[in-house]
């Protein structure tokens, strides 16, 4: 049986990356994107490493709730899943809504693969032992812990409403795991830590992107980001792949992996019950399933 493998925004940066290790450890992959051409050039750079069989590219919007659904029943129809990484991440400079009219960063850091993941349970038991990997990001350190409403309190900065969604995304991660303990389904987190990407390129360089504390320090703010941003996507991507596939793995659950590809403690309050409660509430209430 094929060991089939899906990653989505798979077709650049640090997807492309995971998307290629996969393939060299023998997985047939699925990518996702919204870049027909794009899919294209990622499938021939994962097919000059791939050892078994030829990878496939799936056309997908992720911000839009809808073509995630699509996507799933496309994805649940082909039958057991081995590894899903959710790997789609933005962080957006100005605040934007989602065709379904949902702030963007929350849309697309944790509902879209709140969603992906909540449809395509069945096929990834159906395979188990599988494993789903959540990519995660150090910006969690700077959110607003509070998930009462889909947009926090106070006003629009990119940096840290992308970091609060990433931290709704860990806690569901981390509670995800308790939930499909011994089903032989495997959840993990994994921060890449940082790569020069069209994501950080296009964003960390403006003061906007931080609250206006961190903006009196921009200089500094801004040396750091390219510090931490400035190598390549390949390194960037081995804590996913890492989650993924390594056998040190198998049998454990609900582990952050960190940029050195090893388990690190994850933020303490991503396993707040309060928080987790309430980071469940509105993800059922946004992103229903089946749609209203
Ligand atoms: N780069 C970093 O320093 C860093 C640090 C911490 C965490 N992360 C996380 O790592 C993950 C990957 O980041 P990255 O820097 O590699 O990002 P990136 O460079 O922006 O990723 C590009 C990929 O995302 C796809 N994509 C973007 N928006 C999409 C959408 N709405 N629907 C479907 N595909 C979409 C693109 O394909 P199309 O253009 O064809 O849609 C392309 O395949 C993200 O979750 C990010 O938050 C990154």
């Amino acid at each position: 049986m094929d060991r089939r493998a899906v990653v989505t925004a798979g077709t650049g940066g640090i997807g492309l990356e995971t998307a290629m290790g996969l393939a060299a450890a023998g997985y047939t992959v699925t990518v996702v994107g919204r870049d027909p051409q794009r899919g294209a050039h990622a499938l021939e750079r994962i097919k000059a490493v791939a050892t078994e069989t030829e990878p496939v590219f799936l056309a997908a919007d992720l911000a839009s709730l809808d073509n995630v659904r699509a996507l799933a029943a496309r994805l649940a129809a082909e039958g057991p899943l081995k590894v899903l990484v959710n790997n789609v991440g933005a962080m957006f400079a100005d605040r934007r809504q989602t065709v379904d009219g949902i702030e963007a960063s929350f849309a697309v850091n944790h509902l879209s693969p709140y969603l992906l993941t909540e449809l395509l349970l069945e096929p990834l038991r159906a395979a188990a032992p599988s494993r789903i990997v959540n990519v995660s990001s150090g910006a969690v350190r700077t959110a607003k812990p509070r998930f009462e409403a889909v947009e926090p309190p106070g006003g629009y900065y990119g940096f840290h409403w992308y970091g609060r969604a990433k931290l709704a995304n860990l806690a569901y991660t981390l509670d995800l795991a308790e939930r499909l303990r011994d089903t032989g389904v495997s959840v993990f987190a994994a921060d890449p830590g940082g790569a020069a990407t069209e994501m950080t390129n296009g964003t960390l360089r403006s003061p906007e992107i931080v609250s206006p504390g961190l903006r009196l320090l921009w200089p500094l703010v801004r040396r750091t980001f390219e510090r931490s941003t400035s190598g390549p996507a390949s390194v960037a991507a081995r804590p996913s792949v890492f989650a993924a596939t390594d056998a040190s793995l198998d049998g454990r659950t609900g582990l952050l992996i960190g940029p050195q590809a090893r388990p690190v403690p994850p933020l303490r309050k991503s396993t707040d019950r309060h928080l987790v409660d309430d980071v469940l509430r509105l993800s059922r209430q946004l992103a229903p399933l089946t749609p209203a």
